[in-house]
């Protein structure tokens, strides 16, 4: 790979031992991969996190020792540097504040609090969530970007029109010391062109049609670029963040063009650029029903334990109606309601009382980690109901439950009733 001036002085050894190691990384990364050369990132998503089993042994050592094998790949300890450029971290697997609900160990809670205060003096901003978009991480258009999270990635690339691969923990560790990462796949504008045209030839309007529609999507194009035709109505932020997810879960999307409203494709024919589609597909309403069924597989029985929203993390407003719907009521006995939300917004969410509206009706107001990533539901949970397709993709895999998907209105139900009477409308 060929190198300029500043990274091979950090190759050298120049700048400090742990930028020479993240430089050695991002080389033998780049070639692996057949990149020639490495970009300049302005912004990094990634994770700094050690309260999970595999990091005990290494935290016991120190901050540093964590930093050196999970984000730097290195047995040999080095100090963690000041974040080069501008770094937050993503969601993890503990909410600190909420361990008592989830279970998760004292010990652990208290290392996970150690590392956010190491790591976030030396830079990394502590957002904990899967949506830096949502507090405050707005990369603008064409700037270059190392974040991981597959949700992250996908509204990174298509709604903001910021540039990103889905990077790892390593590569995102060393981009946030050097400001490098491998200059290959989405960072190359004719990369990002698209590769298949969707004929949406029904309404999609709601969240759940969103999700249903990233959801066949995402299982035909798997990681090619679909443009969608025919969309009528312009999505919200909360659409488009949930078809993102859905069809980065079904399929890998990383990146799509909605003509006319995300910033890459005024027109069908922006989209594709000089390239022809590789292939032309139909969504109407068979094929959101397969979607559905699909998504409603694993479940059998209607009695419901555990009902998890917020997948991507909530925004502020699916906060607030979640509040409204539970205001004034009580969850069934036999039930438990997860909310998440970013931490930041959890914040705002106790502010304006949200918070207490769900206490009070019997649900938990969390932050910093879902169910699948954290891998914590209540004890004995056997069937779930969310509102995301991402969620009711990984849970039966993951938790082995029965999983039921359907609309934040069927789900909140289900939390009063312990029933799931939900069904594709
Ligand atoms: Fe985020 Fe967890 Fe869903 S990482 S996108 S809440 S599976």
């Amino acid at each position: 790979m060929k190198l300029a001036d500043d990274e091979k002085a950090m190759l050298d050894g120049a700048k400090g031992k742990a930028k020479q190691k993240a430089m050695d990384l991002l080389v033998r990364y780049g070639e692996a991969l057949g990149a020639e050369r490495l970009v300049n990132v302005t912004n990094v998503a990634g994770t700094w996190n050690a309260g999970s089993p595999p990091m005990k042994p290494f935290a016991e050592k120190g901050m540093d020792a964590v930093f050196s094998k999970f984000n730097l790949d290195s047995d040999e300890v080095v100090e963690t540097p000041q974040a080069e450029v501008y770094t937050c971290q993503l969601i993890h697997g503990i909410d600190t504040q909420n361990a008592h609900v989830t279970g998760v160990a004292e010990e652990a809670v208290n290392r996970q609090k150690q590392a956010e205060r190491y790591f976030g003096e030396r830079g990394v901003a502590m957002f904990n969530t899967c949506t830096p978009y949502q507090v405050g991480n707005v990369p603008v258009r064409g700037e270059h970007c190392a974040w991981m999270e597959s949700s992250a990635v996908v509204y990174c690339n298509s709604v903001l029109g910021a540039r990103t691969n889905t990077e790892g923990r390593e590569s995102t560790g060393a981009a946030s010391i050097t400001g490098k990462i491998p200059y290959w796949g989405y960072h190359i504008p004719e990369n990002r062109l698209g590769t298949h045209l969707v004929d949406v030839e029904i309404d999609v309007d709601s969240m759940m049609d969103w999700g249903l529609l990233g959801y066949a999507i995402g299982e035909i194009v798997q990681e090619d670029i679909p443009v969608l035709d025919g969309i009528r109505k312009v999505p919200s932020m909360i659409k488009l963040k949930h078809f993102g997810a859905a069809g980065a879960s079904s399929g890998g999307i990383e990146m799509y063009h909605v003509p006319g409203v995300t910033p890459e494709a005024n027109t069908v024919e922006d989209a594709f650029g000089a390239k022809k589609p590789v292939a032309r597909l139909k969504y109407g309403a068979a094929e959101r029903k397969v979607a559905y069924d699909n998504l409603n597989s694993s479940a059998k029985s209607a009695d419901v334990d555990f009902i998890m929203l917020g997948c991507p993390h909530n925004s502020i407003e699916q906060v607030w109606t979640i509040a409204k719907l539970l205001d004034g009521r009580k969850l069934s006995p036999n039930t438990q309601l997860w909310v998440f939300t970013p931490r930041a917004l959890r914040d705002t969410a106790e502010l304006n009382g949200y918070g207490d509206m769900i206490r009070k009706a019997g649900g938990h107001l969390m932050s910093d980690t879902c169910p699948a990533i954290g891998r914590v539901m209540p004890n004995g949970t056997q069937v779930v109901a969310t509102d995301s397709a991402k969620q009711a993709h990984y849970l039966p895999a993951i938790m082995k439950c029965q999983c039921w998907f359907g609309t934040v209105e069927d789900c909140v139900n289900a939390a009063l009733t312990g029933r799931w009477q939900g069904g594709l409308q």
